[in-house]
């Protein structure tokens, strides 16, 4: 079958390098995908939000299979765009339903959600203009630090963690009256601080059944020891070596089954990746936030081990077939480490041209983040997060020298990258 991925960065150049690998994978085609693509499929220039031109490309490309790598056109409905045009209503697509997105786009409805199926996650209240008086007392009713989030997506800045109620008080009107993120925090959704590690826990589902992909933890912060600007993600480790089996178990059994047997109860048509956030609060887990897509770049150290056929087990989900497929996991640790651009996640120059990719060995894989071909055809820059080294080994600390022995053969002017990835869990094992 011919496939189309939609989306541009790290996580959709793991996606296509794994389903390009597929028997079932004829023709690859990647909307608006980067350079790191090009070896892999065809490259459609087109926005991932831009329905119109995504029908007109499936049209003209055969295309019998959709699979949607970033939140947006998710939020914005393009489940529900194809399976309501009788034109490519027959096309599969891996990704929910706008109803079932909204578990990321809307953090009161994912509240909702939890609180509904007894999903355990911090206590909560939501404010709008209409109750925002009610608001204090309930900050003061909470202890310090004060997380407020906006409850609509806000390219992943919504979330204020603050550590006094004088200023939680303030910044709660600045977000709902002075409309600090837009639209996005008309709405606010004021929690309980939960204090532990954080994990990152994956599943595909057809809203039946669901295959756990492997756990891994990121990197948000762009200074080494946790320190500075959040970013996308500046690296990842899969397994998260403190995730053993009986932690696993509590997270199955409260966690990813009462959220897919909910997705059923509530009649959500949700064919896709379930992204959960999780924090480990004194060996119990709860969930911190749901995503409706893999997380980047913690998806350039899961797909890389999965064993299975991945397109085969994503199609057979679009056809609610799931509980079919077998599906393995590489018992191999992998890890990325994310290659930025000098400046990011402030701003940062672009067109830079990236050197020594060939020289990189077979110890490591390189998925592209923000590159493109400039006019001379060479490879270049073209964002923030620019590359992801990607290595296995039994021991992620093994796996971790691979990918800076191989980062060491890259260049490009203003490279940056954390040297500290893993670190943490390394001291946690010792
Ligand atoms: P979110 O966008 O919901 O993932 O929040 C961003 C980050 O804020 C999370 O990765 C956590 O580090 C932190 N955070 C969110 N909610 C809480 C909470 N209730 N307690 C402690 N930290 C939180
Ligand atoms: N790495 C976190 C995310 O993708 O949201």
């Amino acid at each position: 079958m011919n496939v189309l991925i939609l989306g541009s960065g790290g996580r959709e150049n793991a996606l296509a390098w794994k389903i390009a690998q597929s028997p079932m994978c004829d023709k690859l085609f990647i909307a608006p995908g980067n350079a790191g693509m090009l070896s892999l499929g065809e490259n459609l220039p087109i926005k991932v939000t831009d329905f119109d031109s995504i029908k007109k490309a499936i049209i003209e490309n055969d295309i019998k299979f959709v699979v949607v790598g970033p939140e947006d056109p998710l939020v914005n409905g393009i489940y529900d765009f194809i399976k309501g045009d009788k034109e490519i209503s027959h096309v599969g697509v891996f990704g929910p339903s706008r109803e079932g997105a909204r578990l990321e786009g809307s953090k009161e409805y994912a509240k909702e959600f939890m609180m509904r199926h007894g999903i355990p996650t911090a206590a909560y209240r939501s404010f709008t203009e209409e109750n925002i008086d009610e608001a204090d007392a309930f900050i003061d009713s909470l202890k310090a630090p004060y997380v407020l989030k906006a409850d609509g997506l806000a390219a992943g800045k919504g979330v204020l963690i603050i550590p006094d109620a004088a200023t939680a008080k303030a910044s709660l009107r600045e977000m709902i009256l002075d409309a600090k993120f837009g639209q996005a925090s008309a709405k606010v959704v004021i929690e309980e601080f939960l204090s532990g590690i954080e994990l990152s826990v994956f599943a595909i589902t057809d809203g039946k059944d669901y295959k756990l992909l492997p756990t891994a933890k990121d990197y948000k912060r762009i200074g080494e020891g946790d320190t500075g600007l959040n970013t996308g993600g500046m690296g990842a480790v899969s397994p998260v070596p403190f995730a053993d089996e009986a932690f696993m178990k509590k997270i199955e059994d409260t966690i990813v089954r009462p959220t897919v047997e909910g997705l059923e109860k509530d009649g959500i048509v949700y064919t896709g990746f379930v992204f959960f956030g999780l924090i480990n609060v004194d060996g119990t887990p709860k969930v911190i936030e749901y995503n409706v897509r893999m997380g980047d770049p913690e998806t350039e150290a899961v797909i890389p081990r999965v064993e299975s056929d991945l397109l085969e087990a994503l199609w057979a989900a679009s056809q609610g077939r799931l509980g079919e497929v077998d599906f393995h996991i590489d018992s191999r640790a992998a890890v990325t480490v994310v290659l930025v651009s000098g400046g990011y996640p402030e701003a940062y120059e672009k067109g830079k041209v990236i050197k020594g990719l060939d020289a990189v060995d077979e110890n490591s894989i390189v998925f592209h983040s923000g590159t493109a071909l400039n006019e001379n055809g060479e490879i270049v820059t073209a964002g923030g997060r620019v590359l992801c080294v990607t290595s296995y080994d039994e021991d992620f600390r093994e796996a971790l020298k691979k990918s800076y022995g191989n980062i060491e053969k890259i260049s490009y002017e203003g490279k940056y990258c954390r040297r500290d990835i893993g670190q943490d869990l390394m001291r946690m094992m010792e």
